[in-house]
């Protein structure tokens, strides 16, 4: 496994982290090697200590363990490489002469502008053998023509089979659970339609601000960096039809068929049905944090968003006129992703409730930070009343299956990349779909001077984001 970027963020909080884990669990077996490339000059030593010290810090302390790092370590590698530079690849030759044959992974870590020439020099080198792979990391491209351009180059080195467009939400255990509650059980499959839901509301949200990534963020924006991809794939897995099997091609046709049903926005559209924010100072864990324009190397002017509320339409007969209400911001109250599906009010209520409102039937389905499945419905409690009080069935996955669950979604994804599973990564014509459902927002955004609207970090958003929903009678479910 090849990784560009192979000293960045990603690879050594993330990436590595998550092969440990597998090797940890006897997982990574056979013969291989981890090589990462990047630009900065270290030593293998060194890099290895950098790695070290980084998995570390990302390791919990339960999972650390000295014997099994040093195990692990005897995998990596670190070669300094300019990847736009095709005379660097020799380096690589050398690396990957033994294994050519076998699967090598090139996972590009970087920013998507590289994949073209990145792909172009291991072509040149020699270095994409029948069975290569290669793994693209979000965002790709910045809009439907760049996102096609840069597929078409990596097309012409890989074919589709070989390339594995990753969104690490999909390798969360509680995004696969949702496939499982909905596919596995014949309970929901009645009510999971327009004439039993209300509507569905996908949340992710992040405590943390922008880090260090203001370079990136800058450009990208939450639309960007959130919804073209994992809200949008998060929407996928509850509102697709049942697949015919769990092959790749099943299952990522059935999300293909939601991405093309999704409304398209008018400029009118756009107005109505989104909301766009950016953080101002406030209070985050307790402490104080700046607002988004005081972060380093952030432009004073800057219009990006950090926030963004939309309410989305699927036209189709499952889905007519049930609104889709996606929601992401970094500096929200806390870290938390989930999906709330709410149900109907009866439709004639005979029962007082104890907080003189009815309440309807929600399912939460929490991702992170724990992740559990909590019905709400109503129930009598005990004595001469009637009043009726919200109670919940409760799947707690933790305490329930009383085994390691594997956190993040990398550890999965990567396992998959190795043995040839596309089922769980993002095919080119969803890509695609997804982008051209966000570019009128984009092209929207980007001629309004007006920019987004600001919420104080530590809050749920702008309140235009409220409104959003009390326009149609509903509110988000933490304001309930
Ligand atoms: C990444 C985004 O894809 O997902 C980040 O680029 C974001 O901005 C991250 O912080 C969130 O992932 P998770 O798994 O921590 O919720």
């Amino acid at each position: 496994m090849v990784f560009f970027g192979g000293s960045g963020d990603l690879v050594t909080r993330k990436l590595l982290p998550s092969l440990y884990q597998c090797h940890k669990n006897n997982l990574l077996v056979g013969q291989g090697g981890i090589h990462c490339l990047g630009l900065e000059d270290y030593s293998q030593t060194e890099f290895v200590n950098f790695a070290r010290e980084k998995a570390r810090q990302f390791i919990s302390g339960g999972e650390w363990d000295d014997a099994v790092w040093a195990s692990f370590s005897r995998w990596l590698a670190y070669d300094r490489l300019d990847a736009t530079q095709p005379e660097g690849y020799g380096v690589l030759q050398e690396r990957l002469s033994r294994t050519l044959a076998e699967v090598n992974v090139f996972y590009l870590s970087t920013a998507s502008f590289l994949f073209a020439p990145i792909c172009e020099n291991l072509a040149r080198a020699g270095l994409i053998g029948a069975n290569a792979r290669v793994v693209l990391e979000k965002p790709m491209g910045h809009d439907l023509a760049s996102s096609n351009a840069i597929a078409e180059a990596v097309s012409r080195y890989f074919l589709e089979n070989q390339i594995y467009r990753i969104d690490h939400y999909l390798g969360k255990e509680s995004v696969q659970n949702l496939i499982a509650l909905r596919f596995g059980n014949t309970l929901f499959e009645p009510l999971w339609r327009r004439e039993w839901i209300r509507n569905v509301q996908i949340t992710i949200a992040e405590e943390v601000g922008i880090g260090t990534r203001s370079g990136f963020y800058d450009q990208a924006g939450a639309l960007r960096d959130m919804v073209q991809n994992h809200l949008l794939q998060l929407l996928c897995f509850v509102a697709m039809e049942p697949p015919s099997s769990l092959k790749s091609s099943a299952v990522r046709d059935e999300k293909l068929k939601v991405l093309e049903s999704l409304v398209e926005f008018s400029r009118e559209d756009v107005y109505a049905k989104t909301v766009r924010g950016q953080y101002r100072p406030g209070i985050s864990g307790g402490q104080p944090v700046g607002g988004y324009l005081e972060e380093n190397d952030i432009p004073a002017d800057s219009k990006t968003e950090t926030f963004v509320a939309i309410k989305a339409e699927i036209a189709n007969w499952r889905w007519a006129g049930v609104p889709f209400y996606l929601r992401t911001g970094k500096r929200m109250p806390e870290r938390l992703a989930e999906i709330v599906i709410n149900f109907r009010d009866v439709p004639h209520p005979i029962f007082p409730m104890t907080n003189g409102n009815t309440a309807h039937a929600r399912l939460e389905i929490r991702l992170q930070p724990d992740e559990y499945i909590r019905l709400y419905f109503n129930a009598k409690p005990p004595g001469d009343t009637m009043e009726l009080q919200q109670v919940y069935l409760d799947l707690n996955f933790a305490e329930k299956f009383k085994i390691r669950r594997p956190e993040g979604g990398y550890e999965r994804l990567l396992l998959d990349v190795i043995r040839g599973n596309q089922a769980l990564f993002v095919r080119q014509d969803e890509q695609e779909q997804a982008w051209r459902w966000v570019e009128p927002i984009l092209n929207t955004w980007a001629a309004d001077s007006t920019g987004p609207k600001t919420y104080t970090a530590g809050t749920w958003g702008p309140s235009a984001a409220s409104a959003l929903l009390s326009k149609d009678g509903f509110c988000w479910h933490e304001e309930e």
